[in-house]
């Protein structure tokens, strides 16, 4: 009897690989946006079409896997079944190899023409037009037709389509929301159109899918889809320039934000801060995260960001205001604080 050596034995191997499997597959669970949930009809007909290639595979991968294991156990001895395989061959090579593909093969190109032409935009989609620009590393958001531009955040009417315009301002980058659609190029100097739809209110992440430098990975956005009415009530109130601070120290904090350069490259609509190289910052403070998803936007995470944002997304282009003093960064808070 063959002696187990630090539990390899066949059935340990086994146990072993289950064992790493599970832990494997555990580290998908964990608030990732899946293509396998999704949430709106673009993401369904992609997840059906999905489903159905995985059904077709798997059911050859396992006629196939048959078909070999039989051979492989057949008797050899039986010589009636012999002569029937030898008279009979051909005909199975020709259904297994020819028939049988090419039958398979049309059913998935029907499949596929039918989700390619549900993937076109709805003609209901142009009540509403979003630009979205990529930049190295994090989305601008316009809303032409209301005045508003935020950053790294989508908001959409819920069950209702509407159009996508992408472009870049630099490198090509990749739009991907896995619960609601494909993805699609961001390409410098050209507009790619696109529709969104999320069929029920609620938050869904999308990332940067097309290797785009250092912090490609630290390039993701969350489209907000709200009820219709709410959505209208938020595009008003972006569309107003910033909150005028009549407290001290946010006053003393916009002080220490035209004497620190940041209105180099930030807007704040309403004040002299017309930068064009960052994020627009009029309502920053209504934003859920800082860096395009690198860190919950809080008061201590922005302290790190503004003090040493490589610290925390290495490689990004703002500038660090290492030299700030305490108490002004400490009244630059208090004011970013105050762009609702
Ligand atoms: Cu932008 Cu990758």
């Amino acid at each position: 009897m063959r002696q187990p050596y630090l539990g390899v034995t066949p059935r340990w191997n086994v146990i072993w690989s289950v064992i790493v499997l599970l832990f494997l597959l555990s580290s998908c669970t964990v608030n990732t946006p899946s293509t396998f949930n999704p949430q709106g009809p673009a993401a369904g007909s992609i997840s059906a079409l999905w489903w159905l290639l995985f059904g077709l595979a798997a059911f050859v991968y396992l006629l196939v896997m048959g078909i070999m294991l039989y051979a492989f156990f057949r008797s050899r001895q039986d010589s009636k079944r012999n002569a029937w395989f030898y008279r009979n061959g051909r005909y199975l090579i020709l259904g297994g190899g020819v028939i049988f593909p090419t039958i398979i093969l049309i059913i998935i190109y029907g499949f596929t023409l039918n989700t390619l032409s549900a993937l076109n935009a709805p003609e209901t989609a142009d009540s509403l037009t979003i630009e979205v620009v990529g930049h190295q590393w994090w989305w601008e958001v316009n809303y032409p037709q209301q005045g508003v531009t935020t950053a790294n955040e989508i908001h959409i009417p819920a069950g209702q389509p509407i159009t996508l315009q992408l472009t870049s301002n630099d490198v090509i980058h990749s739009f991907w929301v896995p619960e609601l659609h494909g993805k699609l190029d961001l390409i410098p100097g050209r507009t790619n159109s696109f529709w969104l739809q999320a069929d029920e209110p609620g938050e869904y992440w999308g990332l940067c899918a097309e290797l785009c430098g250092i912090q490609h990975a630290k390039m993701q956005l969350v489209v907000v889809a709200r009820p219709p009415a709410e959505l209208a009530d938020w595009l008003t109130e972006q569309a107003q320039p910033a909150a005028v601070p009549d407290e001290a120290s946010a006053q003393r904090g916009f002080e220490v934000f035209m004497q620190a350069n940041c209105h180099e490259c930030h807007v704040i609509r309403g004040t002299e801060a017309d930068g064009e190289l960052g994020p627009d910052l009029t309502h920053f403070a209504d934003r859920r995260t800082l860096g395009a998803g690198t860190a919950r936007n809080a008061r201590g995470n922005l302290a790190g960001w503004i003090v040493n944002p490589h610290g925390l997304k290495p490689g990004n282009l703002m500038p660090a205001a290492a030299n700030i003093s305490g108490e002004d960064l400490q009244a630059l808070l208090v004011y970013l604080e105050t762009l609702q």
